[in-house]
């Protein structure tokens, strides 16, 4: 043998020295960084500006964020014409400051719409052609405002309906089902290297939506029309079963060519919190992210906060809550440290 592979040989039979075994991660970036993916969180703007501990904590474990309101129509257009950028900026220029890339929420859904929009399409004083000019102006300013500055965007939400018929939205309603190419289109010329997405809940195993979803994504790509990932958003609650599937439907997503995002993330459970119901909580985490790095195409995994503080889900859903990875003191929950102990895979 030659010394050269002699000593190659030696290198790689002795074992190795502590600090280079593969140890744990010590916080969420660390083990973004392990998987070589992205680990964010929606972010509660008046907690941002507010708490310096949110804030914090925020920074120091995430990688990318979504905003979890302030980019929703309702919230930069309030008043129609008057835009009401602070909000959405100041997550942007927070990201930036500290190494975060960012998730765009949302440029089409048929909630959190201003007044203005709904009352003038219910009362006909906005016609069909109209309400195609305003959306077409709606996604080339706000996409046009953040160009470099968002990596992906979520361009059309929870379009389809539980049993795979298209959503009966105003969008649907007044401007006929290709309102979606349209919005992939004037958004993708806004900032053309922008990650566009399709993103919806339920899309982890319901499988009507998932098929309608797929067939959207096919006809949208046959017409040469720009989309680039799925998001499912993975509202999970533990009184359901883990949706065990999930792993496959990415793939069949992926097998179209699409970067896979799991894109809010949360587990909520029905109160009062028990340890068992931690220790489940923990699991379906610990499931969600191993579904993702299991699929190679599956860049990102988005919590939708990371704090019981500040989570929708008591809001939402009666007698629900604790659906985050860490309490309401910002202490990490068993479904922290779950996350934590996922292996690194072969991708
Ligand atoms: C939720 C926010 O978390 C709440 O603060 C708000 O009151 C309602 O919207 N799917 C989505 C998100 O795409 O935008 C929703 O966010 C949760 C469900």
């Amino acid at each position: 043998m030659k010394p050269l592979l002699i000593a190659l040989a030696l290198i790689l039979a002795a074992p190795l020295p502590a600090h280079a075994h593969p140890s744990q991660p010590r916080d969420l970036r660390e083990l973004a960084q392990r998987h070589g993916i992205k680990i964010g969180s929606a972010v509660d703007v008046a907690a941002l500006r507010a708490e310096a501990d949110y804030r914090k904590v925020l920074n120091r474990e995430f990688n990318h964020v979504t905003a979890e309101n302030a980019m929703k129509w309702e919230s930069v257009e309030p008043q129609r014409g008057v835009y009401t950028w602070a909000d959405a900026d100041a997550v942007v220029e927070n990201a930036r400051r500290n190494r975060q890339q960012v998730r765009g929420h949302t440029l089409l859904w048929h909630n959190q719409l201003p007044a203005w929009l709904t009352s003038g399409v219910a009362d006909g004083s906005i016609g069909a052609a109209e309400l195609r000019s305003i959306l077409r102006d709606h996604i080339t300013t706000q996409v046009g405002r953040y160009k470099g500055k968002i990596r992906a965007w979520d361009v059309v939400n929870e379009v389809v309906e539980e049993d795979g018929t298209l959503r009966r939205s105003i969008w649907l309603t007044h401007l006929g089902p290709g309102y979606i190419a349209d919005a992939f289109r004037w958004a993708h010329r806004a900032d053309p290297r922008a990650k566009l997405f399709i993103n919806d809940y339920n899309l982890e195993w319901n499988q009507p939506k998932i098929e309608t979803t797929l067939s959207i994504v096919k006809d949208l790509q046959a017409e040469g029309v720009p989309i680039h990932g799925v998001g499912f958003q993975g509202h999970l609650g533990i009184q359901y079963d883990y949706p065990g599937d999930w792993a496959n439907v990415m793939r069949r997503f992926a097998d179209l060519g699409l970067e896979i995002a799991i894109t809010e993330l949360d587990v909520r459970m029905v109160l009062p919190v028990t340890p068992d119901k931690l220790a489940t909580q923990a699991d379906y985490y610990r499931r969600a992210l191993t579904d993702c790095v299991s699929v190679r195409a599956c860049e990102e995994m988005t919590l939708w906060g990371y704090t019981d503080r500040h989570s929708w889900v008591p809001g939402w859903f009666e007698g629900e809550g604790s659906a985050c990875v860490m309490d309401e003191n910002l202490a990490p929950k068993p479904a922290y440290h779950a996350l934590l102990t996922v292996p690194r895979q072969r991708r």
